[in-house]
């Protein structure tokens, strides 16, 4: 730039720069230029490149015109005038026309003018030279203003940043800092204002501005921001963990744990409810074996005291609980015993328990097997048609979320093993007859139903059925039929009873025996009759029979035996009668039992009456029996009576008593004796004796009576010589026998005892011959024709001199058929070669 030169004289002169136009021009250069300082800093403010010959600095404060000096130098050296010294530390760099300013302040921004005159001895030129002095000031530390350090969630605020001092243009930077450290910028510009508005709990945290100008940047320090909020819906913890549609689950006997969260600030206080009452406070409610009454509503309550503001949430448990035990199960019949239906049933727990039927399941197209479940039980249906076999298995499977392991039961399918059995039977007071069928152990059980004539019937019944019919409705000779049903079984089993009236039978009608011995009348039923009375005997009086010493009955269902005991032609003789009944009818059958007396025993005579000795008092006899081959006797009255009495002395006065006594009797059982002494007699007594033999009963004519002789002395000669002369040949044959018994002795003890005595003294005996039973059997077995044993009450007589003893019945039972003649066995023995 060019520009008219001024005369020195006048730019000294003058104040104020005031340019001269002389004739000469000079040329003015212009030139601007701008400084930046720092308050309290240096700066420097050069005056052109080189070092001008004069030079005036001088300053103009912002907003005035006036221009005024603050230092020259006309060539004698700087002077620094007094306005300096409100411009700071103001130097002039020697050897140069720059100023130094030390701790710039403030005051000193304005426009330095530096005016410059170079070579003025020649071609003086003038340079203005204008700096601009910008004071700028840093910013100081700012510090950060909230309007409200716990803001409400959802409020609105706004935060400050504050500095005193620094040169705008100023820029701020918001930082967040998270509670984990993590810094971010929410916020810049050149407001030191921001709004946040809907506050959340995310603007929690340091906050913290910087402010920027061009000197220098400051950071404030960190103030929290505490976001109160909540609390919020809480969320609950289930441990152990399991939710259904229900919602949650628990074992029984378990811990449990409700964990109950609520974000809040503050935090949140905690109160459990249970079905609406309170329960717990404090976060984690814990429940140890948790049982099933434990089942209900769970409420958390989240409390935010600050804010007395409330959150609540409700969960639902509930407690799983097995059922006792374990399942039971069952067969029973279905669709009219046609089928089967199997049952499982479990009941209690919760939730019901599962149940499953496994086993010999028949699969079949057409009729699969149903399966119907409710709670605790489950059904199944088995198709019909016998499919099913004997000894099936099936098992149910129960399981339950409450139990480890599933447990089960079993059942199985029985056919009955047997038939179906029906029988008959009658309630004591004659009442009912009862029909009864069973058919016993069917699994599941049978179904039994009766069928008789005129509507007789009764319907169905398990394994058993009992018809009863009033006594004497029932009908006879009409079957009653048992149907028996199982379900494993395609067909029907029966069982019949026909109703008849019964029967008597006896091997007898007449029945002939001979006094004295006992008989057995019989009677039986014909056939195996449906439920019969008793069979009652009734005597010859019509009088019904008891045990009594008479009378031995001998019963069971089927037959009942009469014993008529020590028959007596007059008493027992005569009809007896049995007789039954049943519910359809009665019968009786007579049976004539004719007593017969015993033949006339044959007569006997007396050959030897004696007194034994001088003494009178026994007399001792001898008798033969007549034509005793024929048998025919049983015992002897040996029968003696008083006749007369002689006086004791002779000439004393006592007449003779006279006339004959009564008869005393001895009984002689045994049929063999010959012999006899009766003593105790009255030695003064004349008496009688007389011998009648018996047969059972019937007695014999007596023999003609005899007085006993006295006895006569030394007859042994006349004896002897008898024995010599007459029965020499008979005392050889004795020898002989006696040696042969003696030998036999073990063969033929009872001769032996006859003849040498015996060791233990019976009076009788009865022989058993095996003949006997020979006898009766070879007639019996044939109906109504067996043999009525008459029972002899003796034995049979024995002779006494025997030589080789042979048996031989005289009288054998009658032949078949003969119903008359007495049965009588009678047995010899028979001597021979005396
Ligand atoms: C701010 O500037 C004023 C005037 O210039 C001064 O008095 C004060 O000390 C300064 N403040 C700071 C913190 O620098
Ligand atoms: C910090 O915040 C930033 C941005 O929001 C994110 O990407 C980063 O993962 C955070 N770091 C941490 C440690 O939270
Ligand atoms: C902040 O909010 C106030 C009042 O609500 C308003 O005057 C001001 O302009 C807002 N500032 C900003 C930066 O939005
Ligand atoms: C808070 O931040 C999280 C993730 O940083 C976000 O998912 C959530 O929505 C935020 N909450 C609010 C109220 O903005
Ligand atoms: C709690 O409520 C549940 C469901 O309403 C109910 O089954 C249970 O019996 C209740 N328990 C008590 C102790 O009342
Ligand atoms: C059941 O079975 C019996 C004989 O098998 C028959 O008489 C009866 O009518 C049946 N009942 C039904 C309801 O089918
Ligand atoms: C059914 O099975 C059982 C056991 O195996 C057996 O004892 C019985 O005899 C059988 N019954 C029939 C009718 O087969
Ligand atoms: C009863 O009589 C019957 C014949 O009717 C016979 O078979 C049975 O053996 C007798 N009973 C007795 C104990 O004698
Ligand atoms: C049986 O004998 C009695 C008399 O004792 C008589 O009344 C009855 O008619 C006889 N019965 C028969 C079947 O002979
Ligand atoms: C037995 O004796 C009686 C009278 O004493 C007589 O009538 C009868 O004929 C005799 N019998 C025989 C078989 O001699």
């Amino acid at each position: 730039m060019v520009a008219p030169l001024l005369g020195l004289a006048v730019l000294f002169l003058t104040t104020s720069l005031v340019v001269y136009k002389d004739t000469q021009m000079y040329e003015v250069v212009y030139q601007d230029a701008s400084v930046y300082g720092v308050v309290g800093k240096a700066v420097i403010l050069e005056c052109g490149p080189s070092v001008p010959d004069m030079y005036i600095w001088s300053f103009t404060k912002p907003g005035t015109e006036g221009i005024k000096a603050v230092v020259y130098n006309v060539g004698r050296g700087p002077r620094i005038q007094k306005l300096a010294d409100t411009l700071g530390q103001l130097t002039v760099i020697s050897n140069s026309a720059a100023i130094s300013i030390e701790k710039l302040p403030l005051a000193a921004q304005g426009l330095f003018t530096c005016q410059a005159f170079y070579d003025i001895d020649n071609e003086p030129k003038v340079y203005y030279y204008y700096v601009h002095l910008i004071v700028r000031v840093p910013v100081t530390k700012p510090y950060l203003l909230l309007s409200d350090v716990s803001p409400v969630e959802g409020s609105t605020m706004w935060m400050r940043c504050n500095l005193e001092n620094g040169t705008g243009p100023i820029q701020y930077v918001w930082q967040h800092e998270t509670r984990s450290g993590n810094i971010t910028i929410i916020a810049q510009g050149d407001s030191s204002v921001i709004n946040v508005t809907d506050v959340n709990r995310n603007h929690t945290g340091w906050y913290r501005c910087v402010a920027s100008n061009a000197v220098n940047s400051e950071s404030s320090n960190r103030l929290w921001l505490d976001t109160i909020f909540g609390p919020d819906i809480p969320q609950i913890d289930v441990t152990p963990y399991s939710i259904t549609e229900r919602g949650y689950s628990a074992l029984e006997r378990e811990t449990v744990s409700l964990l109950c969260q609520a974000q809040s600030n503050p935090a949140s206080q905690y109160v459990w409810y249970y079905n609406n009452s309170q329960v717990y406070s404090g976060p984690q409610f814990t429940i140890t074996k948790i049982l099933r009454m434990h089942t209900g509503d769970y409420a958390c309550l989240a409390q935010n005291t600050y804010l007395n503001t409330r959150s609540k949430k409700t969960i639902s448990l509930t407690v799983y609980y097995p059922p006792d035990g374990s399942p039971s199960c069952s067969v029973e019949p279905a669709l009219n015993h046609t089928s089967l239906r199997l049952l499982c049933s479990w009941p209690g727990g919760f939730p019901s328990p599962s149940l499953h039927w496994t086993g010999d399941l028949i699969q079949d197209q057409s009729n699969t097997a149903q399966q119907t479940s409710s709670a605790s039980s489950t059904t199944i249906m088995l198709p019909s048609g016998g499919l099913t076999s004997n000894n099936s298995l099936f098992t149910c499977l129960g399981s339950h979320p409450a139990l480890k392991q599933s447990t089960q039961c079993s059942t199985r399918t029985y056919i009955p093993p047997a038939e179906p059995l029906c029988f008959a039977y009658v309630t004591n007071d004659k009442q009912y007859l009862m029909l009864s069928c069973s058919w016993e152990g069917g699994v599941p059980k049978a179904l039994v139903w009766w069928e008789g004539p005129e509507g007789q019937s009764k319907g169905g019944e398990q394994t058993s059925n009992i018809l009863i019919l009033r006594y004497g409705t029932a009908r006879s000779g009409k079957p009653y039929t048992c149907h028996a049903k199982h379900p494993l079984l395609v067909e029907t089993k029966t069982c019949r009873l026909t109703l008849e009236a019964p029967v008597l039978q006896t091997q007898r009608r007449v029945v002939s025996v001979y006094e004295g011995s006992d008989v057995q009348l019989t009677c039986n039923l014909r056939a195996n009759y449906l439920p019969v009375n008793e069979i009652t005997w009734f005597n010859n009086q019509g009088v019904g029979v008891q045990d009594t010493s008479k009378y031995m009955l001998l019963r069971t269902p089927a037959w009942a035996n009469l014993t008529v005991r020590d028959t007596d032609e007059t008493q027992d003789s005569g009809e007896y009668r049995c007789s039954t009944s049943n519910a359809v009818g009665g019968t009786e059958i007579n049976i004539t039992l004719v007593i017969k007396k015993n033949p006339m025993p044959p007569n006997a005579t007396l050959v030897r009456v004696m007194y034994t000795s001088r003494q009178r008092n026994e007399v001792e006899l001898e008798w033969v029996v007549e034509n005793q081959e024929a048998g025919g006797w049983t015992g002897f009255f040996l029968e003696h009576r008083w006749v007369s009495e002689r006086p004791r002395r002779k000439g004393s006065g006592n007449e003779e008593k006279v006339g004959p006594g009564v008869w005393h009797r001895n009984i002689l059982q045994d049929p063999a004796v010959r012999i006899y002494t009766v003593g105790s007699l009255t030695p003064t007594v004349t008496y009688q004796f007389r011998i009648i033999l018996v047969n059972h009963r019937t007695v014999g004519h007596p023999s003609a009576a005899k007085t006993p002789a006295e006895p006569h002395y030394n007859v042994y000669p006349a004896v002897i010589g008898a024995a010599i002369g007459g029965m020499l040949f008979a005392a050889i044959l004795t020898v002989l026998l006696l040696m042969y018994i003696i030998r036999n002795r073990n063969n033929n003890p009872r001769l032996h005892d006859l003849l040498f005595g015996r060791q233990h003294s019976q009076s009788r005996e009865n022989i058993n011959f095996p003949e006997d039973e020979v006898v009766s059997r070879s007639e019996g077995g044939i109906e109504e024709i067996g043999p009525v044993m008459a029972l002899p009450r003796a034995s049979s007589p024995l002779t006494s001199s025997p030589m080789s003893a042979t048996l031989t019945p005289t009288s054998q039972a009658p032949p078949p058929g003969d119903d008359n003649e007495p049965v009588s066995v009678t047995i010899t023995v028979k001597a021979t070669g005396s």
